[in-house]
């Protein structure tokens, strides 16, 4: 087996969505808890783009990745004080994500691996979060991953580096763009999540009794679609809606998501047998950045006698720095991709458990789906 060099240094692209990113990581694979730094990290919000939409608009996400990108994959590297010689690797979101905006990022990267030959990582994108919090301290494999952001809404025995096996997902909506949508409803503006948690503040989570979908049912599955009808309903029925009001909805939605996502998580937690003895959880994806969600999840962790993980703060939502931790690992181990690789509008952790055992029929995903 080839030896580890060690220390790696990655830059890492990122275009699935409306976030524009670069970053450089440095993965110290000789150090203990293979330390990580983040020399750089870049990202450009399109959001204001898309604002008229009322949501992502692929076409608009694609030009604008073309218009930004090379400015900040520049700016990645001069943040971090280096220049390409000191660069061992170059890795790009490869899927899943909008196929335009894919395509532009990992055609940038091959760009690069061709011009400085540099070895070229295509990494999926849930892959990128799986090993987010690892961005913060040591995190080894196994660990129960649940997996929450706006297009996803997964449980899985993570196992090792492209080793993952689904134990639950939504038959509908994700997590994320279920607060996506109850923020539209309430007239909150986007991302939903942060300005519904902020609302959910000064709200009574107990004012609206809203229905917590599939809680208590067997399996690991996820259901989100109704909950959301549910906040139309209830907010249809408020006559002049005060800003009271909008905050007790916030409130009681953010508690029927977080008991859902608790009762599915108890219920992996009894069906994940870890090759060792070591009992870990990890939540990640930009719903991880909710604190009442994780604290709750931190409770149920406790009880259980599992260990909590979650990325820090900034890593929960879409960055680059996720995806050049992912790229370096991988080129630790020798996983380097040919310059033919594909840009991938699905891409599932756990290819076999998608196509072999489908629980449900794919439901209507999200932008980010
Ligand atoms: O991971 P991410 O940036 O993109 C995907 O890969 O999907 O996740 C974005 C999602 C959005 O749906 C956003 O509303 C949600 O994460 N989100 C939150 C919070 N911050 C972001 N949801 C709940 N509470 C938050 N504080
Ligand atoms: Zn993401």
């Amino acid at each position: 087996m080839q030896a580890i060099q060690s220390p790696l240094t990655v830059l890492g692209i990122e275009t699935s969505c409306d976030e524009t990113a670069a970053s450089i990581v440095r993965l110290h694979r000789d150090q203990p808890d293979g330390r990580v730094e983040v020399l750089s990290s870049i990202i450009a919000s399109q959001v204001d783009e898309h604002a008229p939409y009322g949501g992502v608009v692929p076409e608009i996400a694609a030009r604008s990745h073309v218009d930004h990108l090379d400015a900040i994959v520049k700016r990645a590297l001069v943040e971090s004080g280096l220049d390409w010689p000191q660069i061992d690797g170059v890795a790009a979101t490869a899927g899943p994500g909008l196929i335009g905006g894919v395509m532009v990022g990992l055609m940038t990267a091959k760009g690069i691996a061709l011009a400085r030959g540099l070895p070229l990582m295509a990494v999926n994108h849930l892959e990128g979060h799986a090993l987010s919090p690892r961005l913060g301290g040591a995190v080894p494999f196994p660990y129960l991953l649940l997996l929450v952001s706006g297009g996803h809404c997964q449980l899985l025995s993570a196992n090792g580096l492209g080793d993952y096996h689904r134990l639950g997902t939504t038959i509908d909506d994700a997590a994320g763009e279920a607060f996506d949508k109850t923020a539209k409803i309430l007239g909150l503006g986007q991302p939903g999540g942060p300005a519904v948690e902020a609302h959910a503040r000064n709200g009574d989570a107990f004012r609206f009794n809203l229905p917590r979908p599939l809680k208590g049912r067997p399996g690991c599955d996820f259901s989100f679609a109704g909950l959301k009808t549910a906040v139309l309903r209830t907010f249809e029925a408020l006559a002049q809606p005060s800003e009271q009001d909008i905050a007790d909805l916030c409130a009681s939605f953010q508690l029927a998501v977080a008991d859902v996502l608790v009762d599915r998580t108890s219920r992996a937690m009894a069906a994940f047998q870890p090759s060792n003895t070591l009992h870990r959880f990890v939540v990640a994806g930009g719903v991880a950045a909710n604190s009442v969600i994780r604290e709750r999840l931190e409770q149920l962790c406790a009880h259980n006698r599992f260990s909590f993980s979650a990325p820090p703060m900034k890593w929960c939502t879409d960055n680059a720095a996720m995806i050049a931790l992912a790229g370096a690992e991988r080129l630790s181990l020798g996983m380097v991709d040919p310059l033919d690789a594909l840009a991938r509008p699905r891409w599932p952790l756990d290819a076999a458990s998608a196509s072999s055992t489908p629980s449900h029929k794919p439901g209507r995903k999200g932008a980010k789906a």
